[in-house]
């Protein structure tokens, strides 16, 4: 699945560049140009930064700073 359409750069291509060592979405543009152009795939860069626990995006580490991210989602009736 491409992540960034501009310059083709699959999913997989990124999580390399992650593997590698990369850890913010600037290292991956250095790495593979995703994210240089329109800019649209780097929410989705950052969200696989978090997922591997390279660094979450700055909007997750607000949230666990205040507290939202530990609340569990509400209960259906
Ligand atoms: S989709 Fe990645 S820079 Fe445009």
């Amino acid at each position: 699945m491409y992540v960034c359409m501009c310059h083709a750069v699959t999913e997989a291509r990124v999580k390399q560049e992650i593997d590698e060592g990369a850890t913010t979405p600037r290292q991956i543009a250095r790495g593979c140009k995703a994210g240089t152009d329109c800019g649209s795939c780097v929410r989705r860069i950052q969200a696989l930064l978090g997922e591997s626990g390279a660094r979450p995006c700055p909007t997750a580490r607000l949230a666990k700073r205040i507290g939202l991210a530990e609340q569990a989602a509400p209960q259906a009736a």
